[in-house]
């Protein structure tokens, strides 16, 4: 008897890591226009672009976000080098900057120095809706000698005209300051005593966060912590003069230009760095932050820097690319090419090639399906497509070194020389 072959056994097929995803295909053309319209902005507002390797030292990230704060407690991807040195996955953007700030010595190359960046962040959280392992943000800082109220105003212009650009409405900006080294603490001091003798009912993470981080008691979004945040001390009524004058400036600015905000006195932001004006940008129908930010005065003094005064912001593209899907915004107008290119026999296909390169120097979009033979079929795909010419090359027009081009409306033909078809067509479009 003939034994049967052993049947194959396939291997499990394997899956990205939690939380982590491909940009397939499909997206692609929303992510350009992401990318693209935040290089627009950047260019506009003069941000200077700058990238930061993925792997920082994950010191940096402990020395500026705080070792409270949820990034350094719970969320870095840390991974120890063959040297032994303990390195992390950027979990954000702008401690790299103030690194490369300083080490890089780019105070030379402007007063303010404004910068923009994008690419994948890494934090280790429990995947949800907007929220992600690796996401990708954009973002602007603006780090200057002075700490003067316009360059808050201008970082929050850009996350929020950016915003705007990709056709974001119900847009819902919310503006805090939590003050500066001066008056925090005596805030701190009142938020303390004000929870004191509610200890029992918070949950376990702000019991903890009373006694090493209270204002992130602010933050907290338990059920159990919820009810109490309402009769809190407000921060703003504990500001400093200097803290005061500087927020109401902000918000002059912000009016001034027509944009439109909300006071919220619990934004306290995540990150240690922050100082004075903090803000957040959320959209209808979303729970969470489109962009986020805020001023840092003490980060670059923390890292070793000389004193200088920094504010910025960031957009996380996911989410963005999931609001503009889900909000069924549509960014790409009916941009087809207006002109197709239709090939008879083997002689015309190397001449229409040739004229797709002429046209595409000339910067005029063409649609062709050279690989197809038939004029029929040819000028059904042109006429589905919405083309209003088509470009047609047979046999006659190669031995002829002409071009016919046939008004796909009218149907009417004219035949021109080849070496003019390029300029004919280009006024005809105009
Ligand atoms: P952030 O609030 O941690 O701030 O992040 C900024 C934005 O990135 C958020 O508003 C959100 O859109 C997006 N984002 C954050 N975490 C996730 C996640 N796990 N999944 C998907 N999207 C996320 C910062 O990172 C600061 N560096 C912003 C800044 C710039 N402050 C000053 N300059």
């Amino acid at each position: 008897m003939t034994k049967k072959p052993a049947k194959k056994v396939r291997a499990a097929p394997l899956s990205a890591p939690k939380g982590m995803h491909d940009i397939l295909p499909g997206d692609q053309p929303l992510w350009e226009k992401i990318k693209k319209t935040s290089k627009d902005i950047a260019d506009f507002y003069n941000f200077l672009r700058i990238e930061t390797p993925l792997l920082e030292k994950a010191e940096l990230f402990e020395r500026s976000l705080g070792a409270s704060s949820d990034v350094i407690e719970k969320q870095m991807f840390v991974l120890k080098s063959k040297g032994g040195d303990e390195l992390a996955l950027r979990p954000e953007g702008t401690a790299p900057i103030a690194r490369a700030y300083i080490e890089r010595g780019l105070s030379h190359l402007g007063q303010p120095l404004k910068l923009y960046y994008e690419g994948p962040m890494f934090r280790y959280e429990q995947p949800q809706a907007g929220r992600l392992r690796e996401f990708h943000q954009v973002g602007f800082e603006i780090i200057s000698n002075e700490n003067d109220p316009i360059y808050d105003a201008q970082a929050i212009i850009a996350c929020y005209r950016l915003l705007q650009d990709l056709k974001l409405k119900d847009l819902d900006l919310q503006m805090n300051s939590i003050g500066c080294a001066k008056c925090r603490p005596n805030y701190k001091k009142r938020l303390v005593e004000y929870y004191q003798n509610k200890e029992k009912s918070l949950c376990a993470d702000c019991k903890r966060r009373l006694r090493i981080n209270p204002l992130r008691l602010l933050d907290c979004k338990n059920s159990s912590c919820i009810p109490l945040k309402k009769d809190a001390p407000n921060i703003l009524d504990t500001l400093c003069s200097d803290c005061k004058k500087h927020f109401k400036k902000v918000l002059e600015f912000l009016e001034e230009v027509g944009i439109s905000y909300n006071l919220n006195p619990l934004l306290v932001r995540g990150l240690d760095y922050y100082t004075k004006t903090v803000f957040e940008i959320f959209t209808n129908g979303f729970d969470f932050a489109l962009s986020a930010g805020g001023r840092y005065d003490y980060l670059i003094d923390f890292l070793g820097g000389r004193q200088s005064y920094g504010v910025g912001g960031a957009i996380g593209v996911e989410r963005l690319a999931e609001v503009i899907k889900a909000k069924e915004i549509s960014l790409f107008g009916k941009q087809r090419p207006k002109i197709s290119l239709i090939s008879m026999g083997e002689l015309a296909k190397g001449k229409a090639l040739a004229l797709v390169e002429a046209l595409r120097e000339a910067n005029v979009d063409v649609a062709e399906s050279l690989g197809k033979d038939s004029l029929r079929a040819q000028l059904k795909s042109a006429d589905k497509i919405g083309s209003e010419y088509s470009l047609i090359l047979g046999q006659q027009e190669v031995f002829e070194q002409s071009v016919i081009i046939r008004d796909m409306e009218t149907g009417a033909q004219e035949t021109v020389p080849i070496k003019k078809v390029v300029e004919v067509i280009k006024r005809k479009l105009r």
